[in-house]
């Protein structure tokens, strides 16, 4: 029999697509304030927000007799004709947020517009008015969503961890702080501070505050004006992620999901990141409303271009454009750092252990740019060790330096990608206790199982604890429990299976290759070099980093002054 729907269930349903998990919620609350024009923003959120979520902001406020308004369904100040659709200039647009919201939880909103000297407050609970009255005024808006999803079951079950879903947060209000730069934007989380975007209108500084300065020093600004205007800031092609979590991309202030904006980003590294590899970026395209559709999926995550070649050309070279500038320095010119000043000198006394960083070698560094950097190495005879570190080799083309621990780490990441068996387990006489971070916690639950994958035994203990009984044995050697860290530290959450073991895979190699500094026979040598030569790729350890530096017999012959 076909009957209606009670209008409380259309309303869950209809929550359901706005309000998929806490942070949805967050995600609108923060629209809602940046499109009343917030300066500052504190987002303050308990047990990853299933208990409260609370977004408190000094924007233009809602008068008293409207507040009820706003929470009713298709009721918005922004947009109120089809025309207005054609441009939309806010961030919302929709007029169901606010209900969606109330629909599948208890708010409370007080609220104060600039123009009235009295506040509201309102509490709505799953969908019914519970309260309504005047209040102190503070100025601007401050919304708590207490208990969410309490009644829906369906939905509470979807959710994941309180640390996940603290995660997810985390990651839209970093977003929002970054692609709003202008705005001061804070969270917290169960009472601990995440982080704090000053608000001085430098996406560099509101990176900085969610990245660090380190990595956000060291990234390039990238910059285009035109009717489609491009700011951001991205990372040299040196430093790199093992995927895209890092890569933000805003349409005139809106975050969104675009595939194909994310590859014209990556693109434009041309051929200078490793396979497998992705930047750090933000990039901020603002071009004329007219020109973009946000009306495209129901939580607002995409956008459609009326021009997207145009747009991804231009965003192409915008980034592009730092990239060459960057590409065009000279590592090592010759004539700066001539051959005698190298401190690479057989004829030394002591063995050195290890030489500054600042010392480069004037040598063709291979670069990840041309192709035929993926070739295979040629046949090479070892002669010998430099500094402990690097294995020196000649071949018909030169001479060459390699890397013993990027080799080896080559070497171990293809070999264990390569086989469906795991590494045989090492159980450890004494298991190691080890206390993780909420995120390490998190990735643990996550994917426990490619991690077990690894023959690594993980049993959590309770609270933060957990105890490593067993780890992977690989070439004859264990990889030490500690590395577990590591490997959560490296995973992201939500990262397909496979992706994920290819961190972590990442992370085993590294621990288990020889290190630099470590005196390798020549039989070693020769062995590790004529395995790293049978590698798919012996040219990169799996992190992108050179194995190899090849001096070219050209290049001695000029050095000596026989050319
Ligand atoms: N923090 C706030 N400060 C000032 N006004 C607000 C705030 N939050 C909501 N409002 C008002 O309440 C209205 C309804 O908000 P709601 O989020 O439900 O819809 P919307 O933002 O217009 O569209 P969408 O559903 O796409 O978010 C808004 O149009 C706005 O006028
Ligand atoms: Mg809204």
């Amino acid at each position: 029999m076909i009957r209606c729907m009670q209008p409380d269930l259309v309303a869950q349903i209809k929550a359901g697509e706005v309000v998929e998990r806490p942070a949805s919620v967050v995600k609108e609350l923060l629209e809602n304030s940046l499109d009343a024009g917030a300066r500052r923003i504190r987002v303050e959120v308990q047990a990853g927000g299933t208990q409260l979520i609370r977004v408190v902001d000094d924007g233009e406020g809602i008068a008293p007799e409207q507040l009820e308004l706003a929470f009713a369904e298709h009721t918005s100040s922004k947009l109120h004709t089809v025309e207005g659709l054609e441009s939309i200039g806010t961030l919302g647009f929709r007029g169901e947020a606010l209900h969606a919201i109330a629909s599948v939880s208890r708010v409370e909103a007080v609220s104060t517009s600039r123009e009235s000297a009295a506040a509201a407050r309102l509490v709505i609970d799953h969908g019914l008015r519970d309260e309504l009255a005047p209040a102190p005024a503070a100025g601007g808006t401050r919304i708590s969503v207490h208990d969410l999803f309490a009644r829906v079951p369906a939905r509470r079950k979807h959710l994941r961890s309180n640390r996940s879903e603290a995660m997810a947060i985390h990651q839209v209000v970093a977003q929002y702080a970054i692609g709003h730069p202008a705005v001061a934007i804070s969270l917290e989380s169960d009472g601990r501070p995440s982080f704090a975007s000053p608000g001085t209108g430098q996406l560099a500084d509101a990176f900085a505050a969610v990245f660090g300065s380190d990595v956000a020093g060291r990234m390039l600004p990238v910059h285009a004006e035109g009717d489609v205007g491009v700011d951001g800031i991205i990372t040299p092609p040196d430093i790199s992620r093992s995927n895209r979590s890092g890569m933000m991309v805003f349409v005139n202030g809106r975050p969104v999901k675009s595939p194909a904006l994310t590859f014209a980003i990556e693109d434009a590294y041309s051929g200078q990141l490793m396979a497998g590899r992705h930047p750090l970026a933000a990039v901020a395209v603002t071009l004329p409303t007219a020109d973009v559709d946000a009306n495209v999926h129901p939580a607002k995550l995409e956008v459609r271009f009326t021009n997207d070649r145009k747009i991804f050309a231009v965003v192409r070279s915008a980034v592009a454009t730092p990239i060459q500038s960057k590409a065009s320095v000279p590592v090592a010119a010759v004539s700066q750092h001539p051959w005698q000043a190298d401190p690479v000198d057989s004829r030394s006394q002591e063995p050195r252990r290890s030489y500054p960083d600042q010392v480069r070698f004037p040598v063709d560094r291979p670069s990840a740019a041309t192709p035929s950097m993926a070739d295979a190495l040629p046949a090479l005879r070892v002669f010998g060790q430099s500094a402990q570190t690097f294995i020196v080799a000649e071949g018909p083309a030169g001479l060459y330096m390699i890397d013993q621990h990027a080799a080896h780490e080559r070497v171990i990441f293809d070999e264990l990608t390569g086989t469906e068996a795991r590494p045989p387990e090492q159980g450890l006489l004494e298991p190691v206790q080890l206390e993780l971070s909420d995120r390490q916690m998190d990735a643990l639950e996550a994917h426990g199982q490619e991690i077990a994958g690894l023959s690594f035994m993980v049993e959590p203990l309770g609270g933060n604890w957990c105890v490593v009984r067993s780890v992977p044995m690989v070439r004859n050697r264990t990889v030490e429990a500690e590395a577990v860290l590591e490997v959560l530290d490296a995973l992201e959450v939500g990262a397909s299976a496979e992706e994920v073991l290819r961190q972590a895979i990442e992370i085993v190699a590294c621990k288990a290759a020889v290190k630099a500094g470590q005196v390798l026979t020549m039989t070693e040598m020769r062995e590790l070099v004529s395995q790293l030569e049978r590698t798919a790729h012996p040219r990169t350890c799996p992190h992108g980093r050179p194995t190899t530096i090849h001096i070219s017999l050209e290049k001695l012959e000029r050095e000596f002054g026989r050319r």
